[in-house]
């Protein structure tokens, strides 16, 4: 009897790795124990599932006590208990996702090649190497890939750039810096389906003539860190990576670097500097790393969820990922709800879901049981959308009409408690904590706009210091060098523009 427990690190830090020492010990040698990622799902977290007849049966959340009296009950036989959930696929929850990008994310053995290459691993990277770097580059372009770090720059068009600019060395570059509020899409993948992050960046080795790949992970995520360099080594084994990459002729070297805790090396030329050994300052662009990139050479470099779309784009053919999704956003997302909500967790759809069925749907609404009151949506730098503007459809273009951004596809939950000057102020807070201090209108600005904020909701010349604020908005926004300092005033305008009550001193306190 096959029984799965998550070794993802969500999961382990609510007690995963007790639970499967609890059944080693109660049922060791009845059951053999694999080891997965995370589902998603993560409140029911600890989920343990069993392999019956019927398919997975899941049980969560499971803490090591219990485990005893689940083996009395009948859990290896799949039977009824109150932390049985059913047959795990055919939850809403996971039924209606679109998983391409985490297909085998919480399913298969992270570690195992076995298993990656029966769950469809390598079809992506055999066909890409089948064909002509041009007509890879030609594939990522028709599936209408964009840059899931947050930007959303065609990533066939920045594979095209590195294409054409001549050059002996060319880098892939992976941005696992990972550092937006709410966001853990990156991690998850890294530590549940490495290799799928491995073949992406193989794919892209071999669409713009690279021959080394660095992959930046940031220190908070140690064992993403420990699973990607054991993955690694397990591909070179296997001849998945280094001389003659699967028979092609391919050389790709790929290594693993970990950061220092600065949010400000996810700015891609940031990263590039701390890359090459110097402190994570901001270059000016252009030149664009397609161009000029690490050491100076022509680099890919993109954020691990595009990454690892990119093998099963080349295992279906771009047209048939660029049937998922609406408009100019296509294939999926992988959203990620967090802060205050019922069922959290990583859920991966098509693009063009709106933020009320995601939230208050699948989501389930707060956590505290009190009315949502509004989301950020994209990391600190992203905008508060109020519940009024729940009917948006997650659409790239869609968001920035209405003043907001995807980026990452991490959503925050506030409830109606929140204090939406509060949340202004931390956002200045934050870009002043993290700035990296080249240009004066972030690393002065942001200073300025704590101050300012305090004089607003302290009744000091509330007008005169609205204005003020606003005038500094403008500012960083326009004058700032990169999108740190660029966009922190979207935070603050959209809780002045959708909640302006909060920024008057006599506000009535929410319980
Ligand atoms: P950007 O718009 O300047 O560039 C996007 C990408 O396209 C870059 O890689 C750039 O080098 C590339 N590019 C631009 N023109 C090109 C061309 N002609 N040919 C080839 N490549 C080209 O945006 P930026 O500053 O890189 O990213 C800002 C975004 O980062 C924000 O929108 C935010 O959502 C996101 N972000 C993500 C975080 C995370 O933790 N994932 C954290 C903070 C911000
Ligand atoms: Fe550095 Fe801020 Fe200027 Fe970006 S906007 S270059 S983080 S000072």
């Amino acid at each position: 009897i096959t029984v799965y427990v998550p070794r993802d690190s969500a999961a382990g830090s609510v007690g995963a790795d007790e639970v499967a020492a609890a059944l080693e010990h109660a049922a060791g040698e009845r059951i053999r124990i694999v080891r997965t990622g995370s589902r998603g799902m993560l409140w029911l977290e600890p989920l343990i599932e069993v392999a019956t007849e019927r398919g997975r049966v899941g049980y969560g959340p499971v803490s090591p006590r219990q485990v005893p009296e689940l083996i009395d009950a009948g859990l290896l036989d799949g039977a009824d208990h109150e932390l049985c959930v059913g047959v795990v696929a055919e939850l809403p929850w996971l039924r209606d996702q679109q998983r391409l990008c985490f297909a085998r994310v919480g399913v298969t053995d992270p570690l195992s090649p076995t298993d990656y290459e029966a769950h469809g691993g390598l079809t992506g990277l055999r066909q890409a190497l089948e064909r002509t770097p041009a007509d890879v580059v030609a594939e990522v372009t028709e599936s209408g890939l964009r840059g899931r770090g947050g930007a959303g720059f065609p990533a066939g068009i920045k594979w095209r750039t590195v294409l054409d600019t001549p050059g002996e060395t060319k880098f892939v570059c992976c941005n696992a810096d990972e550092g937006d509020s709410g966001t853990f899409a990156d991690r998850m993948l890294m530590e549940g389906d490495p290799f799928c992050l491995i073949e992406g960046m193989t794919i892209a080795a071999h669409a713009v003539g690279a021959s080394e790949g660095y992959i930046y992970v940031r220190s908070e995520y140690p064992d993403a860190v420990a699973t990607l360099r054991r993955a690694i080594d397990i591909a070179y084994e296997h001849g998945w990576l280094g001389d003659n990459v699967l028979g092609s002729g391919l050389t790709f070297d790929l290594y693993v670097r970990v950061g220092a805790g600065a949010y400000i090396c996810g700015e891609e030329t940031s990263m590039l500097e701390s890359l090459e050994g110097k402190r994570g300052m901001v270059r000016s662009k252009p030149p664009i790393p397609a161009i000029t990139g690490l050491f100076g050479k022509p680099t890919v470099v993109n954020n691990v969820l595009t990454l690892a779309s990119v093998p099963r784009i080349m295992a279906d053919g771009g047209a048939a990922y660029a049937e998922h999704g609406v408009e100019r956003s296509r294939g999926t997302q992988v959203f990620q709800l967090a802060g205050n909500i019922a069922r959290g967790g990583v859920f991966e759809t098509s693009f063009g879901i709106t933020l009320d069925e995601l939230v208050n749907g699948y989501g389930g609404g707060t956590r505290s049981g009190r009315p949502v009151r509004a989301v950020q949506v994209g990391g600190p730098l992203g905008s508060y959308v109020p519940v009024s503007r729940f009917d948006l459809p997650t659409d790239y273009e869609a968001f920035a009409e209405a003043e907001a951004m995807l980026g990452h596809g991490g959503i925050v939950v506030f409830d109606d408690t929140v204090d939406m000057s509060k949340m202004a102020r931390f956002a200045m807070e934050f870009c002043a904590e993290e700035s990296c201090g080249k240009c004066t209108p972030c690393r002065v600005g942001s200073v300025r706009g704590v101050e300012v904020i305090d004089r607003i909701t302290g009744g000091e010349d509330p007008d005169g210091n609205l204005a003020v604020l606003n005038d500094l908005c403008e500012l960083m926004t326009d004058g700032s060098l990169c999108a740190m300092g660029g966009l922190t005033p979207n935070p603050v305008r959209s809780a002045l523009q959708h909640f302006p009550d909060d920024f008057t001193p006599t506000r009535e306190q929410t319980p």
